[in-house]
Formats: structure tokens, sequence, C-alpha cells
């Protein structure tokens, strides 16, 4: 009997490239979460896919001269490929492209159309012909005083292009009371004040939700012109994929409500603003969580196809296997926040955690049973009393409620860190005990069983609850430590400590995880590297830092010539950002690192070294004066678009420049 259904998806993935390590850590999550759902006397059903359409994946086929059904196919090959190797187990990709998806879509457009929440209008904005976008003033620049495309420097001009829209504002009271009162819906909570602060409470603007201006899309039945524009036709996924809204809807019965949307946080809007809205309109209920996960990093951009400062996972696995990448990912960085992907990073825990840790102790339990006990495990002797182990096996018996516990909160990483405790502890009850010199004693005999045992009974409760993260090293230890029997693979198995039967054959293999050299490693997975000193990489970054300070302290002043032509002052683009999220640069201590939101211009992330006058938290939600077309800078290694403003106090404090109340995100200064 199963405990009940438990529904998880990962946002279906543009496949307008191939998927780096950033897509492979929010499926490997939703991978680990599933199996440790199944393990433990769940139905859990698991869903990914790629969200196929669009004028990018247009654009992307044409310049490489196929169809643009051609393009995703090779694509979405190569993502199942991957997640093959990866070792994830989905019970269904959705493919947007697929017949069983656009038919559905095209339905929900309709129902939405005929009960008045999508109304047709028009969107205005500068258009530029050549690239068939639309950009908005702020968003064109101007040369030799004409108005130009921001990518490719041709002249646009204002247009109106037909499309539906969302009456978004119609649902937004419902969807506040919503919000507040389900504090689970958004996951971490900081989420959801975002979305209340930033987009909710403000007023949410209605959704172009068609456009006419390419043809890559689902059609809108009753109005040909048009296709069914990026979101509608994506979300929906998470339902069609089930059977929603045809004759064989059974999955949709059984699963929907989904349990948990696994997202990354640049998407978390869509998933608990316009999603949410859709499904009320459709009379559906409500997804019971979104979880919103943070960036794997590259320095401090977040990797992503576009910019192609991308990790892939094929090389790394070559070298180490899905289980040590799948270990790293989900261990390195608490859910939720953001992380930074280093090879460095990866090698180091990969020795320290799998090679050290785990490996060891598996080879090292195996190889005293073989050398004391012939390879086969004694039975438990009662009257040899053996009391230093007494808070280790109780510690075990503990530990499936203690993985429970923070897997029923998403918190992989704490969940391998409890099982990293006990790991860690039996290392150290093997030093305590010191087996070797129980050994060379034929009355411990009783005793050196007992300890042997009681690192055999551990290694079992570590080999089944790794399961999930690692899928296929738990294999490898029970054939090391001579478990056939199933029913001691299991999540009951683990009801109580010591079931493991004397009498069993161990049988010494490979290591789990051999050492490596990380040096020589670093070398084959990055050669171009190689020859950097680490050194000189810190240098820059202090120097950089040094001169913001002295100029924030008054010691570099700039000094400013008697007058300006007007020309030049125009030239300084300053708007009105909000805070997303602010927090303190590692390694510094002066300088903040802001996610702005520009309303119709975008996000930025600028630096700022006013760590010492705010504490970052205090900031999100408020709203800040940026320049934004100064030219990028490095600070502190990390890339900054542009500069926050601020003055000195008369207390030598540096305060943020604000505004008045009623200023839009993304509002020009001047
Ligand atoms: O947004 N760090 O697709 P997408 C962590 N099609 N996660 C990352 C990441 C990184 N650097 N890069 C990507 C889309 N991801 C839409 C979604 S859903 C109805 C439509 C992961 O190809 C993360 O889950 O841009 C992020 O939300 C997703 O890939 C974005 O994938």
């Amino acid at each position: 009997m199963s405990k009940g259904t438990y529904y998880i998806t990962t946002p279906i993935y543009y496949p307008s490239g191939n998927m780096h390590i950033g897509h492979t850590y929010t499926t490997v999550a939703a991978d680990a979460m599933t199996r440790f759902k199944r393990l433990t006397g769940w139905d859990a059903y698991f869903l990914t896919g790629t969200d196929e359409h669009g004028q990018k994946i247009e654009r992307k086929a044409a310049e490489a001269g196929v169809t643009p059904q051609a393009y995703v196919d090779e694509i979405v090959a190569n993502t199942q490929e991957l997640w093959k190797l990866m070792e994830i187990e989905y019970d269904d990709f959705i493919r947007t492209t697929q017949e069983r998806h656009q038919r559905i879509v095209q339905q929900i457009f309709r129902r939405f159309y005929e009960q008045g929440d999508i109304y047709k209008s028009a969107y205005e904005g500068l258009y530029c012909t050549p690239c068939e976008s639309f950009w908005t003033p702020t968003q064109v620049v101007e040369k030799d005083g004409v108005k130009v495309c921001p990518d490719c420097g041709r002249p646009v001009e204002a247009m109106q292009e037909e499309s539906y829209f969302f009456r978004m504002s119609k649902y937004q009271d419902w969807l506040i009371d919503y919000i507040e009162t389900h504090p689970d819906f958004i996951q971490p909570a900081k989420r959801a004040n975002e979305m209340l602060n930033n987009f909710l409470r403000p007023g949410l603007q209605d959704l172009c939700v068609s456009r006419t201006s390419f043809k890559w899309g689902v059609p809108v039945d009753f109005d040909d012109k048009h296709v069914v524009y990026v979101w509608i036709d994506a979300l929906s996924n998470y339902i069609t994929a089930l059977g929603y809204g045809t004759d064989h809807d059974e999955l949709f019965r059984k699963y929907w409500p989904a349990d948990v949307h696994l997202v990354g946080k640049e998407i978390v809007r869509f998933h608990t603003i316009y999603w949410p809205i859709m499904l009320h309109a459709l009379g559906l209920p409500l997804p019971k969580q979104v979880f919103a996960h943070g960036w794997l990093l590259f320095g401090n951009d977040k990797m992503s196809k576009s910019k192609g400062n991308v990790v892939y996972p094929q090389p790394i696995v070559a070298r180490y296997g899905a289980d040590a990448l799948r270990y790293y990912l989900l261990r390195e960085m608490p859910f939720g926040a953001d992380g930074n992907y280093t090879n460095e990073a990866f090698l180091t825990r990969l020795n320290a955690d799998l090679a050290n840790d785990l490996g060891n102790l598996v080879s090292r339990t195996v190889a005293m049973i073989e050398k004391y006990f012939g390879g086969v495990l004694p039975a438990w002797d009662d009257a040899a009393e053996e009391p230093v182990g007494n808070d280790l096996r109780a510690h075990c018996a503990a530990l499936p409620a203690a993985v429970e516990e923070q897997m029923d909160k998403l918190q992989f990483s704490q969940a391998l860190t409890e099982i990293w405790k006990v790991i860690g502890e039996c290392n150290k009850y093997i030093d305590q005990t010191q087996p070797w010199v129980l050994g060379r004693d034929p009355e411990k005999q009783g005793l050196l069983g007992n300890v042997l045992l009681t690192l055999a009974e551990c290694v079992r409760f570590v080999a089944v609850l790794i399961g999930p993260f690692m899928p296929a090293t738990p294999g490898r230890i029970f054939a090391q430590l001579g478990v056939e029997d199933e029913a001691l693979k299991t999540w009951d198995s683990l009801g109580s400590f010591g079931r493991l039967p004397a009498g069993i054959r161990v049988c010494k293999g490979e290591a789990l995880f051999p050492r490596i050299d990380i040096k020589k490693e670093l070398a084959a997975l990055n050669p171009e590297e190689e020859a950097e000193e680490p050194k000189k990489k810190e240098e820059p970054k202090k120097k950089e830092e040094k001169k913001m300070e002295e100029k924030k302290k008054g010691h570099d002043e700039p000094e400013f010539p008697e007058v300006i032509a007007f020309d030049d002052f125009a030239k300084c683009k300053m708007q009105v950002g909000r805070v997303l999220s602010c927090e303190k640069v590692e390694k510094s201590n002066k300088l903040l690192r802001f996610r702005l939101s520009f309303g119709p211009d975008g996000e930025r992330t600028i630096l700022s070294g006013i760590a010492k006058y705010y504490q970052p938290e205090t900031l999100v939600g408020r709203q800040v004066v940026a320049v934004t077309n100064l030219a990028p800078r490095k600070i502190a290694g990390e890339e900054s678009q542009g500069m926050i403003l601020s003055a000195l106090d008369n207390a030598g404090n540096l305060r943020l420049m604000s505004v008045m109340e009623g200023v839009e995100d993304g509002a020009i200064v001047g």
C-alpha cells in the first residue's frame, strides 16, 4: 500500500542549445526526490520535458539551415541522452511540439477567450524589422539622433502588433489572499515576499499571450494569424502531460495537484503568479508548492546557454561517474541558495567525502571482516560488551527519520550532511575501538565481531539511504558487503538497527571512488587554465576593491570640471531599480551584491561597496537609483553591471539614494 501520490516536475527547458549543468541540477534534484519518495513508500510521478516554441528557436534553426522541428529534435535527443547518463528516471517527457500538448493548449486558450479572461488589443513598442523584435523606449539606443535596435544597431520604428492579453489584474486580490493564507505555497518563504512586494501589491499588468510576428508556436485556432505566446503554452505542460482535458485523464485525476514544481529562481514569478491565475481561471486546484532553487554560478554570472559560460556534465561524468556529480550538485549548496560550480570544489569533495569518508569506510569494514573472520560476518556476541558503539548505533537507527525530515523540506544538502555525520562517526569509531589491536587478542574475538557488525550495519543503512542521491553506488556497496536479500535494501529494513544476519560473506571489490590527484585532474578537465596561478587571480580583486573603498572614503574624490555640456550629462542613463535580492559578496567585507529589477528593462547585478552601512536583507524590495549604461566592470572578480548611487551623510556613512512614492521600476531619472 502506498502512502499516497507525489507529483514532482522540473521546468521544461528551452532546446535552444544543449542542456548544461544548471539544467542538470534541477533535474537531478527532482530525480533524487522521486527516488526518495518511492523508497519511503510513496507513489511518485516525475515529469520533465522541453519548451520548444518561440522566435529564438525559429531563428536558431534558420541560422543552422534546418527546420525548427529538426533543430529541436536533435537537442531533445541529446537532452534525453544526458538524462540517461545522469541516471535520471522520469515517468514522462513532455514536448510542447507534441500533438497531445498543442491540442489542449488551444482548448485552454479558447476557453480563456470565451470566458472573457483573454481579450484582443495591440502591443505597442519600437520595432526592429530585421530582428522582428519589439523594444521599449528605454531599451533602444540613440545613434546620431536616430533610435536604433540595441541588438543589431539598425533603426527601429514605432509599431503596433495585434495581440491577445490575459486580464491578470482581475485575479490579483484573490492571489494575494491565497499566498498570504498558504505559507507553504512558495518556498523559500522570502520568494513569496518578493512576489507580493514587487509584483502583486504594486498591481499586475495584463499579460501578452499571443504573437503574430513569428509562426513557430501553437496556432490560436480561432484566429490563425496568432500563435500562443510563451507562458500559456509552457506552463500548461504540467497538466497536458497528465491528460488534462482528454478522455484519458486518469493520471490527471490521480496526480493533480502537483506536490511540487521545482524551478530556478528566475522563473518563480511565472509559476507563482501567472500559473496560479491560469489554473484558478480553469477552476483547478493550485500546485501544493513551488520551490525556487538558486543558481549555479560561473563567477558572479548565472550560467546560461545564451552567455555561453557553461559547464557540461558529460566530460565530468565520463571521468568520475554520474553518482559523483549528482552527489556534488546536491551536497554543495543548500537548495534555494546560489552556489559556484568549480572543478576544484567538485574534485575536493570527491576526494574528501566520497573517496575518504565513504570509500574508506566501506573498504576498511570489508577488509577487516575478511582479515579477522575469513570474510564471513559473525553473529552478535551478547557476552562481549561493547559500550563505545552505543551512541553510534542509536544515531544510525535515528538516521532514516533525520534524512526524511530534511527531504520533506527539499533540503538535499542537509539530508546528505546527516548521512555523512554517521559516516564520520563510523570512521571515528574504528579509530576508537582499534580493531587491529582487538584482533591480536583471541579473548577479544566477540568484541571485535560486535565492532565489525556495527560497522557493517551502519554501512548497510548508508547504502540504502544514499540510493536516491547516488543510484549506482548502493549496488556496489551491497555487492562488497555480500547483501543479496532485497529485503535488506529497503526503507522498511531500516526500521531497527541490527538486522544484518550472521553468515553473510563479504567480497572485497574495487575502491568505490578512487582517490584522485586534484592537480592532474584539474589539468585534464580544464587544460587552458592549467598555467594560471591562483594567487595572480586574487590580486586584481584586491586592487579594485581598494580603489572603490578609497573613493567612497573620499580619498580619491573625482575632480569635476566646472561645467559639462548638456549632451555629456544626457549620456548617463540613470534608472530606478528595485532590489530583488541583496547579499554580501564572499571574501569581501565591503561589497554587497544587488540583483535589481528595472521593470521592462529586465534585471542586472550590481556590486556596491556599502556592506558596512546596511544589512543586505533590509534592502530587498526597496527602490534605488542606478546608472545602467556604464560599461560593465569586474570588481573583486565579479562583473558589476552599473553603479548604485549613494551619498555620504554627516556621520560619514554612505546612504542609498531613493525616490519618492509612485515611481515604476525602470523609470528614467533625469
Ligand atoms: O526558463 N543554475 O527554460 P530554460 C541553476 N522554458 N539552474 C539552472 C541554471 C543555472 N545556472 N540554468 C538553468 C525556461 N537552470 C522555460 C521554463 S517552465 C514552464 C518553462 C535550470 O531552458 C533552472 O531550473 O531557460 C531554470 O529555471 C531552468 O533551468 C531554465 O531553463
